[in-house]
């Protein structure tokens, strides 16, 4: 069987390494697709570096633009490559500008396509990453969720049990399996920063950083909270643009880096106080460091990691974040579990599934 995967972006990286490894183990033909819609070597080089993921066979290099230049870039270079390459399956991970696309072509060409973290919704459709996630589970041919919620979300919108499977967290795989070495360097990191006990903050979100009007009052209360407790933040291109010269009014409580990778900001996450962020998985990676973690937005399409796990969705006004610092800072930090499936395993039950089904039609 040959399996094509799509990738793009950096959430992307560490769903697709396991995949890749499990797939390899099951001796499968593969090729790997970047589009190119992260450019930067910080961005997108140093993680297949790091994860052990072979040089993309094929980049498709569309980088930056509108949503709709992206995703239709991505669109018109993907297609012939699929005609050509002619996989049984295509793979496509998250929810990001180059998951959509692929999705749709692969839907078009009538080529069998894969979703892997189906099912999450944050019932926001203001949130471009919900609209890729609706239209790709729609679209997908079988659908892997991380958790029972993904499942109910996609029979709840009418998707045929039958191609669902549960198979848990991709992004937990890949933290199981690099731990011990973020570990190994964790203290030379930790004395690079002059740091012990601090937070540790990424925010990247357009409805965090674009506005200024909000993103400015946001900087001056992680500013506050910085006076107390020492933050680290690596900063995404996005909010760099954003920030511009008002950067350097916060170099005094916040030590800002470049996007980290992947190794070092798992060290940093592990040995946090409390992780303050707007992205995704680390919302599920603090759920299994057993870390604080408090996910600055209105909702989370990873309800899970706040029944189950230690985050707490506090919303977007920057001063409730001060109270729940404090309340951290005083021990009463959210205690969690581990959720099912989370355990290390779940690219091996997707390497199955894909196994037990050759083909779109067989099911
Ligand atoms: C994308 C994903 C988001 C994911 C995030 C992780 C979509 C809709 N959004 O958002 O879900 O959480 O990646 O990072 O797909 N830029 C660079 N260098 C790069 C990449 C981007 O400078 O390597 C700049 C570009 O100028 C661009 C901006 O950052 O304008 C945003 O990049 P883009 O890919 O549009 O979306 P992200 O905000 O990264």
């Amino acid at each position: 069987m040959h399996i094509l995967h799509v990738v793009g972006a950096r959430p992307n990286f560490m769903k697709v390494a396991p995949v890749y490894r499990a797939l390899a183990g099951r001796q499968q033909t593969q090729t790997i697709l970047h589009t190119g819609q992260h450019f930067d070597a910080n961005m997108s080089a140093v993680f297949f570096d790091e994860l052990g993921i072979p040089k993309p066979d094929i980049n498709l290099q569309v980088g930056s633009g509108s949503h709709a230049e992206q995703t239709a870039l991505i669109m018109q270079r993907f297609e012939p490559v699929l005609l050509e390459r002619k996989p049984d399956w295509v793979l496509v991970y998250g929810d990001v500008n180059s998951t959509v696309a692929a999705a749709l072509v692969c839907a078009k060409s009538l080529v069998a396509v894969g979703h892997v973290e189906a099912g999450l919704r944050s019932f926001d459709r203001t949130m471009p990453e919900e609209i890729n996630r609706i239209v790709t589970d729609r679209l997908a041919d079988l659908l892997f969720t991380p958790s029972a919620d993904g499942d109910e979300n996609l029979l709840r919108e009418g998707t045929p049990q039958q191609r669902i499977r549960l198979v848990g967290n991709v992004m937990i795989d890949t933290l199981v399996r690099l731990l011990p070495r973020a570990l190994e360097r964790r203290d030379s990191l930790l004395a690079r920063y002059h740091r012990r006990t601090y937070g540790l903050v990424t925010l990247h979100r357009p409805s965090n950083v674009d506005d200024r009007s909000a993103l400015i009052p946001l900087l001056d209360q992680l500013s506050a909270i910085g006076m107390k407790l020492p933050l680290i933040f690596p900063i995404h291109p996005r909010t760099r643009q954003r920030l511009g010269t008002d950067l350097a009014r916060y170099h005094a409580s916040i030590s800002f880096t470049e996007p980290l990778g992947y190794l070092d900001f798992l060290a940093l996450q592990s040995a946090a106080k409390v992780v303050i962020t707007d992205s995704g998985g680390i919302q599920e990676e603090t759920t299994h460091l057993g870390v604080p973690c408090l996910t600055f937005r209105e909702n989370t399409e990873r309800p899970i990691t706040t029944t189950v796990g230690t985050n707490l969705v506090v919303g977007t006004d920057p001063k409730r974040l001060r109270v729940e610092v404090d309340k951290i800072l005083r021990g009463e930090a959210k205690k969690g579990a581990q959720p099912p499936l989370w355990d290390g395993h779940a690219a091996e039950r997707i390497a199955d599934a894909l196994l037990a089904r050759p083909s779109a039609a067989a099911g």
